[in-house]
């Protein structure tokens, strides 16, 4: 990677770190879709509030909750101290955690140690490199894909479909030919599980098909209604190239909007897992837009295996409130699940989830 291109990388993750602290980067109007359910309270709950697990699994394993801190950064020399309290919190409360993409790892060994680190401080817990598919698209090499995974000693590889933020990026890549058939060549050789995501326009049931057909073992839906990466890949542009647009402006204000809310995402893939047209098994995350427990239980009553939050967590980190920040989530999660009778995690999964009207 030439200098030039090292720094150009350098300064988006810079940027997309500041523009999501403090930019106006949530949707206009559009929402996750947790609003239009509520559950049906339990008046007769039998339960101790003190008694209740929030213990789950997560592609096999034990975790403390059903959460997971979303992938972000890595690849420049402040992501180190970003990685390594996220992984501190992580392996704190038990639960799993993505790095940013490692697209920088494997272009300049420089700044490994900065996706390296999480792993010295979260010692136990599941941790998932992470790789954008305009990279899958040009074919992962074995050297490649054992350099991600060696560096994190990680326990699988998300990889995100981000179609929309490239298109919106200053210097995306836009050409996404081949990452379905790439993607089938990766499941086959690769020993962890492969995990797919967006970046929060959303995965449709019908693409949740085709991946999991490939082999993908879990499907994070990533849905509108938290970041709208076309605003901050807009505020990136705007940055750079002044008020020029490359769209009309009835179009960018609709572009800017683009995805399916998370709810809908969860309802639409959550279908094919009672199909019996012999799809793979496979797990789902909620995410895109989760802001507090009661998002979490919802996301698990709507077939979830856990949901998986990125801006709040930032900006709790940021705010320095991190552990804090999780520990009301989780005691909101408790809250709903002393409120619903559900004294585990399957239980709540099987509570009913009334449409407001
Ligand atoms: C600063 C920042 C950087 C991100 N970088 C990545 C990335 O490198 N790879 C990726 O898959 N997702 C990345 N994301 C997207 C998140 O993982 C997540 O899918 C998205 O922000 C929606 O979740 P949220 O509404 O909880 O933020 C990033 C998010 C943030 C806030």
């Amino acid at each position: 990677m030439s200098d030039n291109a090292s720094n150009r990388t350098i300064e988006r993750k810079h940027s997309h770190v500041e523009i999501c602290l403090h930019g106006d980067v949530a949707f206009n109007g559009k929402t996750t879709g947790f609003e239009r359910f509520e559950f049906e309270p339990n008046a007769l709950p039998e339960l101790s509030f003190s008694d209740i697990d929030i213990s789950t699994t997560f592609l096999g394993k034990t975790i403390g909750a059903p959460l997971m801190i979303s992938s972000m950064t890595g690849g420049y020399s402040e992501a180190a101290t970003l990685n390594q309290r996220l992984a501190e919190a992580a392996e704190r409360f038990r639960i799993p955690l993505g790095v940013g993409s490692m697209r920088q790892a494997l272009e300049n060994s420089s700044y490994r140690e900065s996706f390296a680190i999480v792993r010295k401080y979260a010692p136990s817990i599941q941790i998932f490199a992470n790789i954008g598919a305009p990279e899958v698209a040009k074919g992962l090499t074995d050297n490649e894909v054992s350099t991600m995974l060696d560096l994190l000693q990680a326990d699988g590889l998300i990889v995100h479909l981000n179609a929309a933020q490239e298109l919106f990026q200053p210097e995306g890549n836009t050409d996404f030919r081949h990452v379905l058939e790439q993607l089938s060549i990766l499941t086959a050789k690769i020993p962890v599980p492969v995990i797919v995501k967006e970046v929060g326009c959303g995965i449709s049931a019908s693409v949740a098909r085709q991946l999991i057909e490939a082999g993908v073992k879990v499907i994070d839906v990533a849905g509108a209604g938290g970041i709208s990466w076309q605003k901050v890949e807009e505020i990136r542009y705007t940055r750079q190239f002044g008020q020029e647009t490359r769209f009309s402006l009835p179009a960018l204000e609709e572009f800017l909007n683009w995805g399916i809310p998370t709810a809908q995402c969860l309802l639409d893939i959550r279908a094919l897992k009672n199909e019996s047209d012999g799809l793979n098994a496979f797990e789902i995350i909620a995410s895109g837009g989760i802001r507090c427990g009661i998002d979490i239980a919802k996301s698990l009553a709507l077939g979830a295996q856990l949901a998986a939050s990125a801006r709040y967590i930032l900006k709790a980190l940021h705010e320095g409130t991190l552990e804090e920040t999780i520990n009301s989530w989780l005691n909101d999660l408790r809250a709903v699940m002393f409120l619903t009778g559900a004294g585990t995690i399957p239980e709540l999964r099987n509570k009913n989830l009334l449409i407001k009207h």
